[in-house]
């Protein structure tokens, strides 16, 4: 699946995987903002993205241990996911993440 990343400094950056998590995906492109700092095991809330409105129903919504976390991030809204938390398949062809600051 094709992912795009919003950055801090508003760049667009497009990039590819079969498989993993997003957060990984990210860390492996150098997305600046998503450091995994817990290594995917959601108790970090460092990877936190915003997901684009239209694609919330692609990614999904967050799970209770998730939603926990993100209540830590004060900048979490209703699009909010660790992107840790997402695995990459085609079902998330095309969505689009912004980084959180
Ligand atoms: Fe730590 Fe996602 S990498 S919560």
């Amino acid at each position: 699946a094709k992912i795009t990343f919003i950055t801090s400094n508003n760049e667009k950056i497009t990039v590819e995987a079969t498989a993993g998590s997003v957060m990984e995906l990210a860390v492996n492109n150098n997305i600046q903002g998503i450091d995994g700092d817990c290594g995917g095991v959601c108790s970090c809330a460092t990877c936190h993205v915003f997901v684009a409105p239209e694609d919330v129903d692609k990614v999904g919504v967050a799970s209770e241990i998730e939603t926990d976390m993100l209540e830590l991030a004060d900048d979490a809204n209703e699009y909010s996911r660790l992107c840790c938390q997402i695995s990459v398949s085609d079902a998330i062809d095309n969505v689009v993440l912004t980084v959180a600051k």
